[in-house]
């Protein structure tokens, strides 16, 4: 019995390797990124999501718009709604993304994503994959870049989280041996730690950073936290002005809580799971996960999103129209950044700053005491539009 067990197992796994053959050469293959100054029109594609997901969407959309007047006018830019992403849909194809959908967002260079919820055990929807997940696999987008920003506090940091490995790779794929284990399969390969691993030293050498740390647990989860790591290191070394080191993930997250020494912290390279948790904690520093924004981003596509869920609590007692945009507001500066406008990428943040964390003339409560979602959209706007912006921003900043 269990011989035909462990030769069940052996199967499965021969196949989850040969797709992993598969993949590594496509990697290895890729080409060049996309040149977004080359395109006329960039596609936008704007993806509602379940839950309060349509609501700050919709206001994100707005700021898009009057932003980008201009560019549309001419051409330059196209911003496309696409419908369909929700659970419900989800559901009745029994896939993460449903091929119509995929089809379209194919179709569009760039999408600014609203957050989708995930099925879990013991929830009433099948127990399909994260369409996030699904997104990042399908669009090979592998760096899930998260900017925390903490002025007042010294605190300026940069993650690089790898997005399509470690236990997410294959986290659909693990297998019930008999009634009595349970196994999942961690990935990490060398095209894949090597292509996060540039992408963070390419940032820091931009950006004029001077450190680059590395977490892993690479002491106890040996042979991929050390790949991940060695990987790294390796491409550290074309970077000799930049100060590498490394840190295990517990230290690492005790470290971020102590004052003393988390402003040295400046770009950081994670693998998969250990980055999607400690960006949360990071974020918490800012505000919460309703305040941060996170880009996607692969060599030909790219997807902005909110960090936080799809909040269905909120729906459901009627009070959608209070959710806090902000964390799709800053994924949508984010977006603008990397298409090529990083003047208004910088002022959208800039007028984010001073509304979520300085001036807070309105409050988002998630209720009906606080402002609602448009109003704080058009306080943004209003913010962003005033020539004096940056005074204003240097003086906060001044003032802690
Ligand atoms: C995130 C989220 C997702 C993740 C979930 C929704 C699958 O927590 O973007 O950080 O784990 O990556
Ligand atoms: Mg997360």
């Amino acid at each position: 019995m269990s011989q035909e067990l462990i030769e069940r197992a052996k199967e499965h796994f021969g196949r989850l390797l040969e797709k992993q053959f598969e993949r590594v050469a496509r990697i290895k293959a890729e080409d060049e990124w996309i040149d977004y100054s080359q395109l006329k029109p960039i596609v936008i594609g704007i993806l509602g999501g379940d839950g309060i997901g349509p609501y700050i969407a919709k206001e994100s959309e707005w700021l898009l718009r009057e932003l980008l007047k201009d560019e549309i006018a001419s051409g330059k830019i196209e911003i496309r709604n696409i419908e369909g992403l929700t659970i419900e849909r989800r559901a009745e194809v029994g896939k993460p993304i449903p091929d119509d959908v995929l089809e379209e967002v194919k179709k569009c260079h760039v999408t600014l994503k609203g957050p989708t919820t995930t099925p879990r055990k013991g929830d009433p929807w099948p127990n399909i994959e994260s369409a996030n997940v699904a997104m990042r696999k399908e669009l090979d987008l592998f760096a899930n870049v998260r900017p925390v920003r903490v002025p007042e506090q010294g605190i300026d940091w940069t993650f690089f989280r790898e997005n399509t490995e470690d236990v997410y790779a294959l986290g659909s794929d693990g297998i019930d041996i008999g009634d009595d284990i349970s196994i999942d399969f961690r990935l990490v390969t060398q095209p894949g730690a090597e292509r996060i691993a540039r992408l963070a030293f390419d940032f820091a050498k931009k950006n004029g950073k001077k450190r680059v740390t590395i977490v892993t647990k690479a002491n106890v989860v040996k042979t991929t936290d050390g790949r991940f790591l060695r990987a790294c290191q390796e491409v550290a070394k074309d970077y000799p002005e930049i100060e590498t080191d490394d840190w295990y993930i517990d230290i690492m997250t005790a470290k971020l809580v102590d004052e003393k020494r988390r402003r040295d912290f400046q770009v950081m390279i994670l693998p998969n799971l250990y980055g999607d948790i400690l960006t949360d904690e990071a974020a918490e520093f800012q505000g919460g996960v309703g305040t941060a924004g996170s880009a996607n981003i692969g060599k030909r596509y790219a997807m902005f999103e909110a960090i936080h869920g799809s909040a269905p609590r909120m729906v459901k007692e009627g009070r959608a129209q209070y959710a806090d945009p902000s964390s799709m507001i800053r994924a949508a500066a984010m977006l603008l950044s990397h298409i090529g406008y990083p003047e208004l990428g910088k002022k959208l943040d800039m007028a984010l700053d001073i509304c979520g964390q300085y001036e807070k003339k309105l409050v988002m409560t998630g209720r009906p005491n606080g402002a609602t979602s448009h109003q704080f959209a058009e306080y943004i706007m209003e913010t962003l539009r005033d020539p004096k912006l940056e005074e204003r921003h240097a003086a906060f900043q001044q003032q802690r």
